[in-house]
């Protein structure tokens, strides 16, 4: 068992928010999967439809994904919190403060665990609150006065690429240490952009997008251990970006993650990666 804040999980590996975790449908296969936990898209106060035209791509290498937040609203993942096998999750990524504390509040002791998320990259005039460190200090003060909050609770953060960065942004954290019980690293990078022979390889958002995959991996793996060292030991770390092997888990848990989800492996083959990945990680 592996335990994070007040939830049991039976292994290391479950979904990475975003892809295959929107609809009933879809978090119904992940109850029936081998990933430890349902993790639910990130939600927003209303119902969203999410980015106009084609919004996601991949080859071997890498994804991009524009969605643009389409999700059912945080009700939904509310009122479909209960009678699961596994711990519920729900990715929270209100489009301002105020949104993010209605929905934490609703959520708070109907659900496991909440996935707060700092790094959407793709809705055009709103900023990756994860890379504005003031904004960052004043939305986790806010958010821990308003309530006490008993679900397990993490951020989700964007890929960091400079030392001080990550001093800066684990001081911040640090300084919430008894309500902040993990963070998941990394996100997608954002705004990057793929051609896919002479087209762009998506149309949403005018080609721009999140960038995952295989070739993301340096950038996860660098991102946890840096953060290993200087988060206060009582926050977990969950690995996020580029995992298509066992050894790529290994790897993750070897530099002090205490989880890891999946994306875009999870997009590319469905539920099944869950138990190949969890055969390699076992032989
Ligand atoms: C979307 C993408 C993200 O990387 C994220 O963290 C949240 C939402 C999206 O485009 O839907």
């Amino acid at each position: 068992m592996i335990t994070i804040g007040n939830l049991q999980l039976a292994g290391p590996i479950f979904n990475a928010s975003g892809p295959r975790c929107t609809t009933l449908e879809e978090l119904q296969d992940l109850n029936r999967s081998m990933s430890s936990a349902i993790l639910t898209k990130s939600c927003t106060l209303e119902p969203r439809i999410g980015n106009l035209g084609k919004r996601y791509w991949q080859n071997d290498l890498w994804s991009i994904n524009s969605t643009g937040l389409a999700n059912l609203g945080w009700e939904f993942y509310r009122d479909n919190s209960q009678g699961w096998d596994k711990p519920y999750i729900v990715s929270v990524a209100g489009l301002n403060l105020e949104d993010n504390i209605k929905i934490i509040n609703g959520l708070q002791g109907h659900v496991g665990g909440i996935e707060l998320n700092l790094s959407c990259p793709n809705i055009r005039g709103k900023r990756q609150v994860a890379y504005s460190y003031d904004m960052m200090e004043f939305y986790l003060r806010k958010i821990f006065d308003e309530d006490s909050i008993d679900s397990t609770f993490g951020l989700k953060l964007s890929p960091y690429f400079d030392h001080c960065q990550f001093v800066e942004i684990s001081e911040i954290i640090n300084e919430f240490k008894t309500e902040i019980d993990f963070v998941t690293c990394v996100n997608s990078l954002g705004n990057g952009y793929l051609m896919d022979g002479d087209q762009p390889a998506i149309e949403a958002n005018g080609g721009f997008g999140g960038i995952g995959g295989k070739a993301i991996l340096p950038i996860g793996l660098g991102n946890v251990s840096k953060f290993r060292v200087l988060l206060h030991n009582s926050i977990a770390i969950i690995g996020c970006g580029g995992i298509t092997t066992g050894q790529d888990v290994k790897d993750y848990l070897s530099l002090g993650a205490t989880a890891v989800q999946v994306g875009t492996a999870f997009m590319e083959r469905g539920t099944s990666v869950f138990e190949q990945l969890y055969r390699e990680i076992l032989y």
